[in-house]
């Protein structure tokens, strides 16, 4: 059955990604168009107090001395050299702790055979906020650490010595998406892959396809599509292909570019953790063609249960930064992503919470594969400023960058809008605006955050521990940090704790846990100890195992990762040491506690 709809309200979503806030247009699943990669060595500019963009001869116009008299003071061509993609923090001791801007330049011919193309600078990711230029003309900014962006150079190339300019500043400020503290490394820079991406004049930008919930229990299942074409002179029709499913099959474009469909599908193989299946799905419109391997299950909350295709699902999760240890560096390679899979998986883990922000596409991508289910968050954490109406569309905006990103990974099933964040009524109002813009976009995920008790307090002497915060009436699931044992209290203190919910949804445990410094091996009061760290972890898998609507959890975390608030010395040194493995890759004696309780899971 074919059905043919332009959808205003499609229209207004697809654009929100895009216009007012800067980017040209979102250009999803980048990995699978042409494009020519810009990583490597760029030369770059430091810009400690940010004014390299102001003034008669601004950093992203590439001056150069025309003559012995000429003052120009910066240059690029004898400076030194950033890998990216790369923290620049790691990269020069004298860059360790630096905050501020700094320019990149990267300089590349014009491609071969440029007729009827265009061309797209994309960036995976740069913390924080950034400017890009192009042969000195400013195309646009953007802000946000951790979602994709791209502007169009097409009219500005030059046969020769083209210079890519791009202002990055990771400065910490109050109305920042996080704001000026959080428990993580500010690592600044161009932190995933440039793509110079080449594109037919008129292309698929962006797309959306999932399974039709309300036919999972049907033998033929439908698919639901939403599909997005930028560029004049669009085609009246498009095609999907899926020739697996022997699908091939025809629709109607709207005339402005923005499509709904709806395709019935025989013998759909629904993925999971167990046969995470992923089909190869086509679309043409015109001249474009691009293909994708997309998974298709639904996820539900039903009462207190969590339910993946029809099947009640316990999530053996664990939380992760989006940081490799071991190069002490944000995450950003197909290797960086298996590594750490691979650990969460011999943890025997099916779930992971992706925190506190949107991770690398690569390891999004690889849980597809797997088939291990993920949780994703953008950094509205602690003191946010939830008064300031900027503030929340900047939210929205990249949400809809994270959404447009991920919408078609089928290991992708909780969207999560909060973490520890007080129930005041400017948060509660900011929240429930975003709750119901998120839902939306997507009407095929859950939406959660994580919450602290009623009561607040880590070890709060009440033996039974409440959880009534407002958020939760937006919410699909009750999702709980606690750190009894650790922050308060002592680790036997869980056993005379039970727990009460206003609200009748599945409850997921956050966050849990306790730090430890690996190799220090002592008695189980010994604070920092393994020890201390696996009675903590048997206490508390023990209280969490009794409440009633235990989903899931996800404790705080799979392993150690950069901290400026933790500089304890000899145990800390900047390190939260929360890891069940430590940096070094070593494994911690929880982590064989939490690894057995999943085995019997
Ligand atoms: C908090 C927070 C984490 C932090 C952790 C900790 O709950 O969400 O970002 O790292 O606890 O204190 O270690």
């Amino acid at each position: 059955m074919l059905k043919l709809k332009s959808n205003l309200v499609l229209l207004g979503l697809f654009l929100m990604a895009t216009s007012i806030f800067g980017q040209d247009v979102f250009i999803s699943n980048t990995e699978n168009r042409n494009f020519t990669s810009l990583n490597g060595k760029w030369k770059f500019v430091l810009d400690p107090f940010q004014t390299g963009g102001m003034g008669g001869m601004p950093v992203y116009k590439n001056y150069q001395p025309k003559d012995k008299s000429d003052r120009v003071e910066y240059g690029f061509d004898n400076g030194k050299n950033l890998w990216v993609p790369g923290s620049w923090n790691i990269q020069y001791p004298e860059l360790t702790y630096f905050e501020g801007n700094v320019w990149y330049r990267k300089t590349f011919d014009k491609p071969d055979k440029t007729e009827g193309k265009r061309y797209f600078v994309h960036i995976g990711a740069a913390n924080y906020k950034t400017t890009v230029s192009f042969n000195g003309e400013i195309l646009g900014h953007h802000e946000g650490g951790f979602t994709p962006f791209s502007f169009e150079i097409t009219d500005l190339l030059k046969e020769k010595d083209n210079f890519l300019i791009i202002g990055v500043d990771n400065a910490r400020a109050a109305d920042n998406i996080p704001s000026k503290v959080s428990d993580w490394f500010n690592h600044g820079g161009i932190t995933r892959d440039v793509k110079l991406i080449e594109v037919p004049s008129t292309f698929i930008n962006n797309y959306f396809l999932s399974l039709d919930k309300s036919t999972l229990n049907q033998k033929n299942k439908t698919l639901k599509g939403k599909l997005e074409l930028t560029g004049g002179n669009r085609p009246k029709t498009a095609r999907i292909l899926i020739p697996e499913l022997k699908l091939n099959q025809e629709f109607d474009v709207s005339i402005d570019g923005t499509t709904e469909f709806s395709i019935n599908t025989k013998g759909l193989e629904l993925w999971s953790p167990k046969n995470p299946k992923l089909y190869e799905v086509t679309l043409v419109a015109g001249k474009d063609t691009i293909s994708d391997q997309i998974g298709f299950r639904t996820i539900e909350a039903i009462g207190k249960q969590l339910v993946l295709n029809g099947e009640p699902i316990f999530l053996k999760g664990i939380c992760l930064h989006d940081e490799n240890p071991l190069r002490k560096d944000r995450a950003n390679s197909i290797e960086d992503a298996q590594l750490l899979l691979g650990w969460a998986q011999e943890l025997g883990c099916n779930f992971l919470r992706l925190a506190h922000y949107p991770h690398q596409e690569k390891i999004v991508r690889l849980a597809d594969k797997l088939g291990i289910l993920l949780w994703e968050e953008l950094p509205l954490y602690w003191g946010i400023q939830w008064d300031n109406p900027e503030v929340l569309e900047k939210a929205k905006k990249q949400y809809a960058e994270m959404i447009n990103r991920d919408y078609n990974r089928a290991s992708t099933i909780i969207w999560s809008i909060a973490n520890e964040t007080a129930s005041i009524p400017d948060r509660n109002a900011f929240l429930g605006d975003l709750a119901d813009y998120i839902r939306t976009m997507d009407d095929t995920r859950l939406l959660s955050a994580a919450i602290k008790k009623d009561q607040e307090l880590d070890g709060h002497p009440d033996s039974v521990y409440t959880y009534n915060d407002p958020l939760i009436e937006k919410l699909d699931i009750i999702s709980l940090n606690e750190y009894l044992g650790w922050y308060g209290g002592a680790p036997e203190e869980t056993r005379g704790k039970s727990f009460e919910f206003g609200f009748e949804k599945p409850v997921i445990v956050s966050e849990f846990g306790g730090g430890a410094l690996q190799g220090y091996y002592a008695d189980k009061q010994s604070r920092w100890s393994e020890e201390f760290q696996e009675h903590l972890y048997k206490e508390s898998l023990a209280m969490f195992d009794k409440i009633d609507g235990l989903s899931g959890m996800a404790p705080w975390i799979l392993v150690d990762f950069m901290s400026p608030l933790r500089q304890l010395p000899d145990v800390q040194d900047g390190w939260n040491r929360k890891g069940l493995i430590s940096e070094k890759g070593q494994k911690k004696k929880a982590f064989f506690v939490l690894q057995d309780y999943y085995k019997k899971k």
